[in-house]
Protein backbone atom coordinates (compact mmCIF):
# COMPACT_ATOMS: atom_id res chain seq x y z
CA UNK A 1 0.00 0.00 0.00
CA UNK A 2 0.90 3.16 -0.75
CA UNK A 3 2.88 4.94 2.40
CA UNK A 4 1.04 8.19 2.42
CA UNK A 5 3.52 9.51 5.68
CA UNK A 6 2.85 13.34 5.39
CA UNK A 7 0.38 13.20 2.78
CA UNK A 8 -2.34 11.87 5.30
CA UNK A 9 -2.69 15.46 6.59
CA UNK A 10 -5.66 16.91 4.52
CA UNK A 11 -6.70 13.26 3.04
CA UNK A 12 -10.19 12.66 2.60
CA UNK A 13 -11.00 9.27 3.01
CA UNK A 14 -14.54 7.46 3.17
CA UNK A 15 -16.25 6.07 6.02
CA UNK A 16 -18.88 2.88 6.26
CA UNK A 17 -20.14 0.75 8.57
CA UNK A 18 -17.52 -1.93 9.78
CA UNK A 19 -14.66 -0.80 7.69
CA UNK A 20 -12.43 -2.03 10.30
CA UNK A 21 -13.94 -5.99 10.09
CA UNK A 22 -13.41 -8.00 7.18
CA UNK A 23 -15.73 -11.00 5.09
CA UNK A 24 -15.83 -13.92 4.22
CA UNK A 25 -17.62 -15.70 2.55
CA UNK A 26 -20.79 -17.26 4.12
CA UNK A 27 -22.45 -19.51 1.33
CA UNK A 28 -20.46 -19.77 -1.83
CA UNK A 29 -23.06 -19.97 -4.62
CA UNK A 30 -25.49 -17.62 -3.11
CA UNK A 31 -22.58 -15.16 -2.90
CA UNK A 32 -23.39 -14.18 0.86
CA UNK A 33 -20.76 -12.81 3.10
CA UNK A 34 -20.28 -12.76 6.49
CA UNK A 35 -18.82 -10.17 8.64
CA UNK A 36 -15.75 -11.49 10.97
CA UNK A 37 -13.24 -9.95 13.32
CA UNK A 38 -9.66 -9.23 10.48
CA UNK A 39 -7.92 -11.83 13.32
CA UNK A 40 -10.71 -14.45 12.58
CA UNK A 41 -8.71 -17.79 11.71
CA UNK A 42 -10.92 -17.76 8.32
CA UNK A 43 -9.15 -14.56 7.50
CA UNK A 44 -5.52 -15.83 7.59
CA UNK A 45 -6.11 -19.79 6.66
CA UNK A 46 -4.51 -20.59 3.25
CA UNK A 47 -6.44 -22.59 1.40
CA UNK A 48 -4.35 -25.21 -1.59
CA UNK A 49 -5.01 -25.66 -5.01
CA UNK A 50 -6.31 -28.79 -6.16
CA UNK A 51 -5.29 -29.61 -9.58
CA UNK A 52 -8.55 -30.39 -11.79
CA UNK A 53 -7.01 -30.66 -15.29
CA UNK A 54 -3.84 -29.62 -17.08
CA UNK A 55 -4.13 -28.70 -20.99
CA UNK A 56 -2.11 -27.88 -23.73
CA UNK A 57 1.05 -26.54 -23.82
CA UNK A 58 3.34 -25.01 -21.38
CA UNK A 59 -0.05 -25.40 -18.67
CA UNK A 60 2.16 -23.77 -16.11
CA UNK A 61 2.03 -20.28 -17.54
CA UNK A 62 -1.79 -20.17 -17.10
CA UNK A 63 -4.49 -20.81 -14.61
CA UNK A 64 -7.95 -20.90 -14.04
CA UNK A 65 -9.19 -20.76 -10.36
CA UNK A 66 -11.89 -21.83 -9.31
CA UNK A 67 -13.22 -20.54 -6.12
CA UNK A 68 -13.79 -17.30 -4.01
CA UNK A 69 -11.07 -14.65 -4.83
CA UNK A 70 -10.29 -13.83 -1.68
CA UNK A 71 -9.01 -17.36 -0.94
CA UNK A 72 -7.12 -17.63 -4.25
CA UNK A 73 -5.52 -14.47 -3.61
CA UNK A 74 -4.46 -15.43 -0.39
CA UNK A 75 -3.11 -18.60 -1.29
CA UNK A 76 -1.39 -16.66 -4.66
CA UNK A 77 0.62 -14.59 -2.14
CA UNK A 78 1.30 -16.96 0.66
CA UNK A 79 1.86 -20.50 -0.76
CA UNK A 80 5.65 -20.45 -1.80
CA UNK A 81 5.83 -21.84 -5.41
CA UNK A 82 3.01 -19.14 -6.17
CA UNK A 83 4.46 -16.54 -4.53
CA UNK A 84 8.02 -16.91 -5.73
CA UNK A 85 5.98 -16.75 -9.35
CA UNK A 86 3.51 -14.24 -8.74
CA UNK A 87 3.85 -11.80 -5.93
CA UNK A 88 5.14 -8.42 -7.05
CA UNK A 89 5.05 -9.86 -11.09
CA UNK A 90 1.25 -9.19 -11.98
CA UNK A 91 1.98 -6.12 -14.90
CA UNK A 92 -2.02 -5.74 -15.14
CA UNK A 93 -5.16 -6.49 -13.09
CA UNK A 94 -7.74 -5.61 -15.07
CA UNK A 95 -11.42 -6.68 -12.95
CA UNK A 96 -15.02 -6.33 -13.86
CA UNK A 97 -16.89 -7.25 -10.72
CA UNK A 98 -20.67 -7.24 -9.94
CA UNK A 99 -21.59 -3.01 -10.02
CA UNK A 100 -23.71 -3.67 -7.19
CA UNK A 101 -26.77 -2.66 -9.73
CA UNK A 102 -29.48 -4.63 -7.19
CA UNK A 103 -30.24 -6.92 -10.19
CA UNK A 104 -29.98 -10.98 -10.00
CA UNK A 105 -28.63 -12.34 -12.80
CA UNK A 106 -28.80 -15.78 -14.37
CA UNK A 107 -25.27 -16.38 -13.31
CA UNK A 108 -24.69 -14.54 -10.46
CA UNK A 109 -26.66 -12.04 -7.87
CA UNK A 110 -25.58 -8.63 -8.21
CA UNK A 111 -26.91 -6.95 -4.78
CA UNK A 112 -25.33 -6.45 -1.89
CA UNK A 113 -25.10 -3.36 0.84
CA UNK A 114 -22.95 -0.54 0.10
CA UNK A 115 -20.64 -1.21 2.89
CA UNK A 116 -20.13 -5.30 2.19
CA UNK A 117 -19.22 -4.32 -1.24
CA UNK A 118 -16.73 -2.33 -0.41
CA UNK A 119 -15.37 -4.16 2.41
CA UNK A 120 -15.46 -7.32 -0.24
CA UNK A 121 -14.02 -5.49 -2.92
CA UNK A 122 -11.64 -3.50 -0.45
CA UNK A 123 -9.89 -6.79 0.68
CA UNK A 124 -9.76 -8.08 -2.51
CA UNK A 125 -7.62 -5.03 -3.85
CA UNK A 126 -5.44 -5.05 -0.80
CA UNK A 127 -4.48 -8.87 -1.28
CA UNK A 128 -3.68 -8.18 -5.12
CA UNK A 129 -1.75 -5.06 -4.60
CA UNK A 130 0.80 -7.34 -3.11
CA UNK A 131 0.74 -9.36 -6.44
CA UNK A 132 1.36 -5.84 -8.84
CA UNK A 133 4.58 -5.30 -9.85
CA UNK A 134 6.10 -1.93 -9.62
CA UNK A 135 5.80 -1.47 -12.96
CA UNK A 136 1.94 -2.48 -13.65
CA UNK A 137 -1.44 -1.26 -13.07
CA UNK A 138 -4.43 -2.26 -12.02
CA UNK A 139 -8.29 -1.20 -13.88
CA UNK A 140 -11.55 -1.80 -12.33
CA UNK A 141 -14.70 -1.69 -14.41
CA UNK A 142 -17.96 -0.15 -12.55
CA UNK A 143 -20.75 1.99 -13.27
CA UNK A 144 -22.07 4.76 -11.53
CA UNK A 145 -23.25 2.96 -8.98
CA UNK A 146 -20.05 2.69 -6.59
CA UNK A 147 -18.06 4.33 -9.04
CA UNK A 148 -17.84 7.26 -6.81
CA UNK A 149 -17.34 5.47 -3.35
CA UNK A 150 -14.80 3.42 -4.78
CA UNK A 151 -12.73 5.85 -6.20
CA UNK A 152 -12.22 7.44 -2.01
CA UNK A 153 -10.86 3.80 -1.14
CA UNK A 154 -8.99 3.41 -4.57
CA UNK A 155 -7.12 7.19 -3.75
CA UNK A 156 -6.47 5.42 -0.09
CA UNK A 157 -4.97 2.24 -1.31
CA UNK A 158 -2.54 3.26 -3.87
CA UNK A 159 -2.18 6.95 -3.12
CA UNK A 160 -4.10 9.89 -5.23
CA UNK A 161 -0.73 10.23 -6.94
CA UNK A 162 -1.21 7.08 -8.38
CA UNK A 163 -4.65 7.85 -10.17
CA UNK A 164 -3.84 7.43 -13.73
CA UNK A 165 -7.78 8.29 -15.51
CA UNK A 166 -11.55 7.28 -15.46
CA UNK A 167 -12.03 5.81 -18.76
CA UNK A 168 -15.31 5.99 -20.16
CA UNK A 169 -16.20 3.18 -22.37
CA UNK A 170 -19.71 4.16 -24.25
CA UNK A 171 -21.40 0.67 -23.91
CA UNK A 172 -24.05 0.96 -26.41
CA UNK A 173 -25.53 3.14 -29.00
CA UNK A 174 -28.43 4.57 -28.42
CA UNK A 175 -30.64 4.67 -25.62
CA UNK A 176 -33.97 2.81 -24.25
CA UNK A 177 -37.06 5.52 -24.26
CA UNK A 178 -38.87 3.75 -21.94
CA UNK A 179 -36.58 4.92 -18.85
CA UNK A 180 -37.85 6.46 -16.67
CA UNK A 181 -36.25 9.42 -15.55
CA UNK A 182 -35.27 10.75 -19.14
CA UNK A 183 -31.61 9.91 -19.13
CA UNK A 184 -30.60 6.45 -20.49
CA UNK A 185 -26.46 5.66 -19.51
CA UNK A 186 -24.86 4.25 -22.17
CA UNK A 187 -21.64 3.61 -20.51
CA UNK A 188 -19.61 2.62 -17.79
CA UNK A 189 -16.11 3.44 -16.26
CA UNK A 190 -12.80 2.20 -16.35
CA UNK A 191 -10.78 3.64 -13.10
CA UNK A 192 -6.97 3.09 -13.94
CA UNK A 193 -4.39 3.18 -11.05
CA UNK A 194 -0.36 2.45 -11.17
CA UNK A 195 0.94 1.05 -8.55
CA UNK A 196 4.24 3.94 -9.10
CA UNK A 197 3.59 7.86 -9.72
CA UNK A 198 5.88 7.51 -12.81
CA UNK A 199 3.61 4.55 -15.00
CA UNK A 200 3.44 5.04 -18.42
CA UNK A 201 0.81 2.89 -20.59
CA UNK A 202 2.14 2.29 -24.66
CA UNK A 203 0.69 4.10 -27.31
CA UNK A 204 -1.28 2.34 -29.72
CA UNK A 205 -0.93 1.87 -33.46
CA UNK A 206 -2.92 3.25 -35.58
CA UNK A 207 -3.28 1.12 -38.60
CA UNK A 208 -4.91 3.60 -41.72
CA UNK A 209 -7.33 1.39 -43.96
CA UNK A 210 -6.38 2.87 -47.72
CA UNK A 211 -9.31 1.82 -49.16
CA UNK A 212 -10.98 4.37 -51.30
CA UNK A 213 -7.90 6.23 -51.32
CA UNK A 214 -6.57 5.51 -55.08
CA UNK A 215 -4.51 8.36 -55.69
CA UNK A 216 -1.33 9.10 -54.56
CA UNK A 217 1.36 12.35 -54.85
CA UNK A 218 4.37 13.90 -52.53
CA UNK A 219 1.84 14.24 -49.79
CA UNK A 220 0.69 10.97 -49.58
CA UNK A 221 -2.48 8.70 -50.59
CA UNK A 222 -5.85 10.73 -51.16
CA UNK A 223 -9.31 10.48 -52.69
CA UNK A 224 -11.34 12.97 -54.74
CA UNK A 225 -14.88 14.30 -53.35
CA UNK A 226 -16.85 16.75 -55.31
CA UNK A 227 -16.99 20.55 -54.25
CA UNK A 228 -20.54 20.14 -55.13
CA UNK A 229 -22.42 19.77 -51.57
CA UNK A 230 -24.76 16.47 -51.36
CA UNK A 231 -27.24 15.71 -48.95
CA UNK A 232 -29.71 18.25 -47.16
CA UNK A 233 -28.90 21.65 -47.23
CA UNK A 234 -27.18 21.82 -51.00
CA UNK A 235 -29.38 24.30 -52.31
CA UNK A 236 -28.39 27.74 -52.85
CA UNK A 237 -30.93 28.83 -50.96
CA UNK A 238 -29.64 26.97 -48.71
CA UNK A 239 -26.24 29.12 -49.05
CA UNK A 240 -26.46 31.65 -51.24
CA UNK A 241 -23.39 32.75 -51.00
CA UNK A 242 -21.56 29.69 -51.70
CA UNK A 243 -23.32 29.66 -55.40
CA UNK A 244 -20.19 31.42 -57.09
CA UNK A 245 -18.49 30.77 -60.55
CA UNK A 246 -15.38 28.92 -60.66
CA UNK A 247 -13.08 28.89 -63.80
CA UNK A 248 -12.38 25.44 -65.26
CA UNK A 249 -8.97 24.80 -67.22
CA UNK A 250 -10.89 26.00 -70.86
CA UNK A 251 -11.81 29.41 -69.38
CA UNK A 252 -15.17 28.36 -68.58
CA UNK A 253 -17.32 29.39 -65.86
CA UNK A 254 -18.72 26.75 -63.63
CA UNK A 255 -21.63 26.63 -61.65
CA UNK A 256 -22.68 24.40 -58.97
CA UNK A 257 -25.97 22.19 -60.18
CA UNK A 258 -27.40 19.51 -58.44
CA UNK A 259 -28.64 16.15 -60.23
CA UNK A 260 -32.25 17.13 -60.43
CA UNK A 261 -30.94 20.21 -62.47
CA UNK A 262 -31.51 22.62 -59.52
CA UNK A 263 -29.27 25.56 -58.85
CA UNK A 264 -26.96 24.18 -56.05
CA UNK A 265 -23.59 25.08 -53.70
CA UNK A 266 -20.29 24.62 -53.34
CA UNK A 267 -18.82 23.05 -50.07
CA UNK A 268 -16.20 25.87 -49.98
CA UNK A 269 -17.30 29.47 -49.37
CA UNK A 270 -15.16 31.91 -52.01
CA UNK A 271 -12.51 33.04 -49.45
CA UNK A 272 -11.76 29.34 -48.94
CA UNK A 273 -11.48 28.55 -52.70
CA UNK A 274 -8.98 31.02 -52.76
CA UNK A 275 -6.99 29.75 -50.06
CA UNK A 276 -6.82 26.04 -50.71
CA UNK A 277 -7.56 26.21 -54.54
CA UNK A 278 -4.39 24.04 -54.79
CA UNK A 279 -5.53 21.31 -52.99
CA UNK A 280 -8.34 21.14 -56.39
CA UNK A 281 -8.41 18.89 -58.93
CA UNK A 282 -11.01 19.04 -62.37
CA UNK A 283 -11.91 16.34 -63.66
CA UNK A 284 -14.48 16.19 -66.92
CA UNK A 285 -17.59 14.31 -66.87
CA UNK A 286 -19.03 11.92 -69.10
CA UNK A 287 -20.50 14.95 -70.89
CA UNK A 288 -17.20 16.41 -71.11
CA UNK A 289 -17.66 19.24 -69.01
CA UNK A 290 -15.40 20.52 -66.05
CA UNK A 291 -16.19 20.24 -62.45
CA UNK A 292 -14.21 20.54 -59.55
CA UNK A 293 -12.56 18.25 -57.16
CA UNK A 294 -10.72 18.41 -53.65
CA UNK A 295 -8.57 15.84 -52.15
CA UNK A 296 -9.02 14.36 -48.99
CA UNK A 297 -5.59 12.71 -47.82
CA UNK A 298 -5.74 9.25 -46.07
CA UNK A 299 -4.19 9.99 -42.42
CA UNK A 300 -0.74 8.23 -41.48
CA UNK A 301 -0.62 5.19 -39.98
CA UNK A 302 1.64 5.68 -36.35
CA UNK A 303 1.06 5.60 -32.37
CA UNK A 304 -0.91 7.36 -30.29
CA UNK A 305 -1.60 7.73 -26.33
CA UNK A 306 -4.75 6.45 -25.98
CA UNK A 307 -7.71 9.12 -24.76
CA UNK A 308 -9.98 8.24 -22.10
CA UNK A 309 -13.04 8.22 -23.77
CA UNK A 310 -13.74 4.70 -25.87
CA UNK A 311 -16.39 4.52 -28.16
CA UNK A 312 -18.31 0.98 -29.27
CA UNK A 313 -17.26 1.54 -32.60
CA UNK A 314 -13.30 1.57 -31.54
CA UNK A 315 -13.79 -1.19 -28.89
CA UNK A 316 -16.77 -2.98 -29.52
CA UNK A 317 -20.29 -3.04 -27.20
CA UNK A 318 -22.40 -4.94 -24.50
CA UNK A 319 -24.09 -6.20 -27.69
CA UNK A 320 -21.26 -7.59 -29.54
CA UNK A 321 -19.78 -9.15 -26.23
CA UNK A 322 -22.75 -11.09 -26.03
CA UNK A 323 -22.80 -11.72 -29.78
CA UNK A 324 -18.98 -12.92 -29.32
CA UNK A 325 -20.34 -15.40 -26.72
CA UNK A 326 -23.33 -16.91 -28.54
CA UNK A 327 -20.84 -17.11 -31.21
CA UNK A 328 -18.72 -19.75 -28.91
CA UNK A 329 -21.78 -21.19 -27.23
CA UNK A 330 -24.76 -21.32 -29.53
CA UNK A 331 -26.16 -24.11 -27.72
CA UNK A 332 -26.66 -22.58 -24.26
CA UNK A 333 -27.80 -19.32 -22.47
CA UNK A 334 -25.49 -16.78 -23.11
CA UNK A 335 -23.78 -15.25 -20.04
CA UNK A 336 -25.34 -12.23 -19.32
CA UNK A 337 -22.83 -9.65 -19.04
CA UNK A 338 -19.61 -10.87 -20.75
CA UNK A 339 -17.01 -7.70 -22.36
CA UNK A 340 -16.12 -7.16 -25.63
CA UNK A 341 -12.95 -8.96 -26.70
CA UNK A 342 -11.73 -5.31 -28.49
CA UNK A 343 -12.13 -3.55 -25.29
CA UNK A 344 -9.80 -6.11 -23.18
CA UNK A 345 -7.48 -5.77 -26.69
CA UNK A 346 -7.24 -2.04 -25.52
CA UNK A 347 -6.98 -2.42 -21.88
CA UNK A 348 -4.14 -5.60 -22.52
CA UNK A 349 -2.26 -2.93 -25.51
CA UNK A 350 -2.03 -0.53 -23.18
CA UNK A 351 -1.01 -1.96 -20.02
CA UNK A 352 1.39 -5.01 -20.58
CA UNK A 353 3.79 -5.94 -23.23
CA UNK A 354 4.18 -10.19 -24.73
CA UNK A 355 5.09 -12.35 -21.71
CA UNK A 356 3.65 -10.36 -19.24
CA UNK A 357 1.26 -11.51 -16.62
CA UNK A 358 -2.60 -10.54 -16.73
CA UNK A 359 -4.97 -10.95 -13.75
CA UNK A 360 -8.62 -10.76 -13.24
CA UNK A 361 -9.86 -12.48 -10.43
CA UNK A 362 -13.74 -11.79 -11.48
CA UNK A 363 -13.76 -13.53 -14.74
CA UNK A 364 -16.94 -14.06 -15.40
CA UNK A 365 -16.91 -15.64 -19.16
CA UNK A 366 -13.31 -15.45 -19.33
CA UNK A 367 -12.96 -12.51 -22.20
CA UNK A 368 -9.71 -11.19 -20.32
CA UNK A 369 -7.98 -14.42 -19.98
CA UNK A 370 -8.85 -15.37 -23.96
CA UNK A 371 -7.67 -11.76 -25.28
CA UNK A 372 -5.00 -12.15 -23.29
CA UNK A 373 -3.80 -15.75 -24.96
CA UNK A 374 -4.21 -14.27 -28.30
CA UNK A 375 -2.26 -11.91 -27.68
CA UNK A 376 0.50 -13.89 -25.65
CA UNK A 377 0.86 -12.88 -22.64
CA UNK A 378 0.80 -14.84 -19.16
CA UNK A 379 -2.87 -14.90 -17.24
CA UNK A 380 -4.49 -16.04 -14.03
CA UNK A 381 -8.39 -15.70 -13.69
CA UNK A 382 -10.21 -16.78 -10.79
CA UNK A 383 -14.55 -17.42 -10.67
CA UNK A 384 -16.53 -18.18 -7.87
CA UNK A 385 -19.31 -19.29 -9.82
CA UNK A 386 -19.30 -23.18 -10.88
CA UNK A 387 -21.56 -23.24 -13.86
CA UNK A 388 -19.84 -20.32 -15.04
CA UNK A 389 -16.64 -22.05 -14.90
CA UNK A 390 -17.74 -25.49 -16.79
CA UNK A 391 -20.47 -24.07 -18.84
CA UNK A 392 -18.08 -20.47 -19.92
CA UNK A 393 -14.27 -20.47 -18.72
CA UNK A 394 -13.13 -23.63 -19.15
CA UNK A 395 -14.69 -24.48 -22.70
CA UNK A 396 -13.83 -20.97 -23.81
CA UNK A 397 -10.26 -21.28 -23.06
CA UNK A 398 -10.07 -24.78 -24.59
CA UNK A 399 -11.47 -23.16 -27.70
CA UNK A 400 -9.13 -20.40 -27.73
CA UNK A 401 -5.94 -22.72 -27.44
CA UNK A 402 -7.10 -25.46 -29.99
CA UNK A 403 -7.70 -22.52 -32.70
CA UNK A 404 -11.34 -23.08 -32.76
CA UNK A 405 -12.35 -19.45 -31.61
CA UNK A 406 -12.43 -17.32 -34.67
CA UNK A 407 -14.40 -14.42 -32.98
CA UNK A 408 -13.68 -11.19 -31.02
CA UNK A 409 -10.19 -10.16 -31.85
CA UNK A 410 -8.79 -13.78 -33.50
CA UNK A 411 -9.06 -12.51 -37.34
CA UNK A 412 -7.45 -8.87 -36.46
CA UNK A 413 -4.41 -10.45 -34.29
CA UNK A 414 -4.10 -13.66 -36.98
CA UNK A 415 -4.51 -15.96 -34.03
CA UNK A 416 -4.50 -19.73 -34.77
CA UNK A 417 -4.30 -21.08 -31.31
CA UNK A 418 -1.49 -22.23 -29.01
CA UNK A 419 -0.81 -22.26 -25.14
CA UNK A 420 -2.36 -23.97 -22.23
CA UNK A 421 -3.72 -23.81 -18.83
CA UNK A 422 -3.82 -25.33 -15.41
CA UNK A 423 -6.96 -25.40 -14.26
CA UNK A 424 -7.36 -25.27 -10.09
CA UNK A 425 -9.87 -25.94 -6.96
CA UNK A 426 -9.45 -23.84 -4.25
CA UNK A 427 -10.02 -26.74 -1.55
CA UNK A 428 -12.19 -26.65 1.40
CA UNK A 429 -11.39 -25.33 4.96
CA UNK A 430 -8.70 -27.30 6.53
CA UNK A 431 -10.82 -26.54 9.62
CA UNK A 432 -14.28 -27.55 11.33
CA UNK A 433 -15.95 -25.66 14.27
CA UNK A 434 -17.52 -28.40 16.81
CA UNK A 435 -18.92 -27.13 19.76
CA UNK A 436 -16.85 -23.63 19.44
CA UNK A 437 -13.71 -25.55 19.38
CA UNK A 438 -11.98 -25.56 15.98
CA UNK A 439 -10.66 -28.87 14.73
CA UNK A 440 -9.06 -30.18 11.48
CA UNK A 441 -11.61 -31.28 9.46
CA UNK A 442 -11.47 -35.06 8.54
CA UNK A 443 -11.09 -34.50 5.00
CA UNK A 444 -7.42 -32.64 5.69
CA UNK A 445 -5.45 -35.76 7.30
CA UNK A 446 -5.79 -38.75 5.17
CA UNK A 447 -2.47 -37.78 3.52
CA UNK A 448 -2.73 -34.02 3.04
CA UNK A 449 -1.86 -32.99 7.05
CA UNK A 450 1.92 -31.96 5.84
CA UNK A 451 1.06 -30.38 3.52
CA UNK A 452 -1.43 -28.15 4.75
CA UNK A 453 0.40 -27.39 8.02
CA UNK A 454 3.60 -26.33 6.00
CA UNK A 455 1.49 -24.12 4.04
CA UNK A 456 -0.03 -22.79 6.58
CA UNK A 457 3.09 -22.39 9.06
CA UNK A 458 4.58 -20.26 6.12
CA UNK A 459 7.81 -23.26 5.10
CA UNK A 460 8.50 -24.04 2.20
CA UNK A 461 6.84 -27.75 1.44
CA UNK A 462 9.09 -30.44 0.76
CA UNK A 463 7.38 -33.59 -0.45
CA UNK A 464 9.82 -36.04 -1.34
CA UNK A 465 11.61 -35.59 2.39
CA UNK A 466 11.24 -38.76 3.64
CA UNK A 467 11.20 -36.68 7.59
CA UNK A 468 10.74 -33.13 7.04
CA UNK A 469 7.79 -32.18 5.28
CA UNK A 470 9.24 -28.30 5.15
CA UNK A 471 11.96 -25.78 5.52
CA UNK A 472 12.10 -22.26 6.10
CA UNK A 473 15.57 -20.98 6.21
CA UNK A 474 17.70 -22.67 8.82
CA UNK A 475 14.45 -24.15 10.16
CA UNK A 476 13.68 -27.96 9.50
CA UNK A 477 9.42 -28.71 10.12
CA UNK A 478 8.34 -31.98 11.11
CA UNK A 479 4.61 -32.62 10.97
CA UNK A 480 3.47 -35.98 12.90
CA UNK A 481 -0.20 -37.19 12.24
CA UNK A 482 -0.20 -39.67 15.54
CA UNK A 483 0.93 -38.85 18.63
CA UNK A 484 5.00 -37.28 19.22
CA UNK A 485 7.09 -39.41 21.92
CA UNK A 486 10.44 -38.36 23.32
CA UNK A 487 11.67 -41.67 21.27
CA UNK A 488 9.86 -39.45 17.80
CA UNK A 489 11.74 -36.58 18.86
CA UNK A 490 15.33 -38.12 19.45
CA UNK A 491 15.12 -39.84 16.41
CA UNK A 492 13.87 -35.98 14.19
CA UNK A 493 17.15 -34.79 15.79
CA UNK A 494 19.44 -37.72 15.06
CA UNK A 495 18.18 -37.57 11.06
CA UNK A 496 18.96 -34.20 10.82
CA UNK A 497 22.50 -31.40 10.83
CA UNK A 498 23.12 -30.29 14.27
CA UNK A 499 23.21 -26.96 13.19
CA UNK A 500 19.67 -26.47 12.04
CA UNK A 501 16.40 -26.06 14.32
CA UNK A 502 13.63 -28.26 14.11
CA UNK A 503 9.76 -27.26 14.45
CA UNK A 504 7.40 -30.44 15.35
CA UNK A 505 3.93 -29.67 14.96
CA UNK A 506 1.97 -33.47 15.95
CA UNK A 507 -1.69 -33.66 16.18
CA UNK A 508 -1.11 -35.17 20.13
CA UNK A 509 1.68 -34.50 22.15
CA UNK A 510 2.89 -37.31 25.25
CA UNK A 511 2.28 -35.69 27.87
CA UNK A 512 6.11 -37.00 29.09
CA UNK A 513 7.16 -34.55 26.77
CA UNK A 514 5.43 -30.97 28.53
CA UNK A 515 8.56 -31.05 31.06
CA UNK A 516 11.42 -31.32 28.63
CA UNK A 517 13.68 -28.63 26.96
CA UNK A 518 15.08 -28.90 23.82
CA UNK A 519 17.37 -26.52 22.42
CA UNK A 520 17.04 -26.13 19.06
CA UNK A 521 13.07 -28.01 19.08
CA UNK A 522 10.10 -26.42 19.20
CA UNK A 523 7.08 -28.49 19.42
CA UNK A 524 3.21 -27.47 18.80
CA UNK A 525 0.02 -29.18 18.79
CA UNK A 526 -2.00 -28.81 16.14
CA UNK A 527 -4.16 -26.78 14.90
CA UNK A 528 -3.48 -24.71 18.16
CA UNK A 529 -0.45 -23.91 16.79
CA UNK A 530 -1.65 -22.83 13.77
CA UNK A 531 -3.73 -20.72 15.16
CA UNK A 532 -1.19 -19.19 16.85
CA UNK A 533 0.49 -18.41 14.61
CA UNK A 534 -2.27 -16.89 12.15
CA UNK A 535 -2.64 -14.34 15.39
CA UNK A 536 1.10 -13.28 14.86
CA UNK A 537 0.90 -12.36 10.96
C1 LIG B 1 -19.50 -8.83 -14.38
S1 LIG B 1 -18.99 -10.47 -14.25
C2 LIG B 1 -17.44 -10.45 -15.12
C3 LIG B 1 -17.62 -10.55 -16.61
C4 LIG B 1 -16.33 -10.72 -17.38
N1 LIG B 1 -15.54 -9.51 -17.42
C5 LIG B 1 -16.59 -11.21 -18.79
O1 LIG B 1 -16.17 -10.56 -19.76
O2 LIG B 1 -17.25 -12.23 -18.92
C6 LIG B 1 -18.50 -10.64 -12.59
C7 LIG B 1 -18.12 -12.06 -12.21
O3 LIG B 1 -17.50 -12.02 -10.92
C8 LIG B 1 -17.83 -13.23 -10.24
N2 LIG B 1 -17.62 -13.00 -8.80
C9 LIG B 1 -18.35 -12.23 -7.96
N3 LIG B 1 -17.86 -12.29 -6.70
C10 LIG B 1 -16.77 -13.11 -6.75
C11 LIG B 1 -15.83 -13.57 -5.77
N4 LIG B 1 -15.91 -13.20 -4.50
N5 LIG B 1 -14.83 -14.39 -6.19
C12 LIG B 1 -14.73 -14.77 -7.50
N6 LIG B 1 -15.60 -14.38 -8.45
C13 LIG B 1 -16.61 -13.57 -8.09
C14 LIG B 1 -19.29 -13.44 -10.61
O4 LIG B 1 -19.67 -14.80 -10.41
C15 LIG B 1 -19.31 -13.01 -12.08
O5 LIG B 1 -19.12 -14.11 -12.93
Amino acid sequence: MAQNGNKLSGKLELNWVNKNKTLIVKDYDKGQYEWVEPNDYRVSEVRLFKEREKFGENSADNLIIHGDSLNALTSLTKIPEYRKKYVNKVKLIYIDPSFNTGQMFANYDDQLEHSVWLTMMRDRVLKAYELLSDDGSLWVHLDDTELYHFKLVLDEIFGKENFVANIVWQRRAGGNTKDVKGIFSIHDYILVYSRNENWTGNFLNFEVDLKGFKHKNEKGYYKLRSLKQGGNASLRSDRPTMHYPLIAPNGEEVYPINSSGKEGRWVWNRKTYEQRKEEIEWIKDKKGAYMPYRRQYAEKSGSFPSTSWWKYEEVGSNAEAKEEIKKLFPEIEPFQTPKPEGLLQRVIQIATNEGDIVLDYFAGSGTTAAVAQKLKRKWVIVEKNEDTISNFVVSRLKKVINGEDKGGISEGVNWNGGGGFTYYQVEKSMFEVHSGIICIAEHSLNGKLAKLVATQLEYNYQPDNEHFCGKKGDVLLAVVDGMLTEGLVNFLLNSMDENKFLEIAALSVDPDLENKNYKNVKIGKIPVNILRHYARI
